[in-house]
């Protein structure tokens, strides 16, 4: 049975496993050079220090993905603004894993008094469109060209939930 925890220290190669594998295969992720093992415990400790949540989809002991949220951007003005991932293994996909990742994203940012969850997703990246739009988020026009990735310029979508708080 698939079950969601909060990631510990010794998810970290998996995690950094799922997330060196997105960026070598895809575009869902706009970096090109593999992270580091130091990298994502920092990346980690420094979202859990903020009680922000790093969540693991975990099934039979194994790892099949992971979500995390933190900051949108730095102002104040934005501090209930906050920005989620989700990344699932590409063995994993397409098993409901993805939708379970991210209805907790929602379930813990409305919970923790956020008012918007929003997502940065490459407009060609129709899986996590169709989750998001699934999932009952809203979405941007595509901002075009936003970045560049394999060659080519990528369009940006941003996908979001807004929530009732003060
Ligand atoms: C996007 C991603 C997280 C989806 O995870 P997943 O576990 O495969 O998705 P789920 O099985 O939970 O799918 C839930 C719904 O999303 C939609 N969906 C997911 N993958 C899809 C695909 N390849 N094509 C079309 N719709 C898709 C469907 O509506 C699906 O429901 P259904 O299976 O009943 O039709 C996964 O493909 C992934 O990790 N991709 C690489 C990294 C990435 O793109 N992350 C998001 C960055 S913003």
């Amino acid at each position: 049975m698939i079950e969601l925890r909060n990631a510990t220290e010794a998810d970290l190669p998996e995690i950094l496993a799922i997330t060196n594998d997105a960026i070598a295969t895809s575009e869902a992720i706009w970096a090109t050079s593999p992270r580091t093992l130091d990298e994502r415990r920092q990346w980690m400790t420094d979202r859990q220090a903020q009680n922000f949540p790093v969540v693991v989809a975990v099934d039979d002991g194994r790892i099949l993905g992971f979500a995390s949220y933190g900051p949108f951007r730095a102002y104040e003005g934005y501090a209930q603004t906050v920005e989620h991932s989700v990344y699932v293994s590409r063995e994993a996909q397409r098993r409901g894993v993805g939708r379970l990742l991210l209805d907790e994203m929602v379930r813990h940012a409305e919970h923790s008094g956020m008012h918007v969850l929003i997502g940065a997703i490459t407009a060609s990246n129709t899986a996590s469109i169709a989750l998001h739009r699934a999932a009952g988020f809203s979405e941007s026009s595509a901002l075009p060209q936003m970045g560049r990735k394999f060659g080519r310029w990528l369009d940006l979508v941003f996908m979001y939930r807004l929530f009732e708080s003060s």
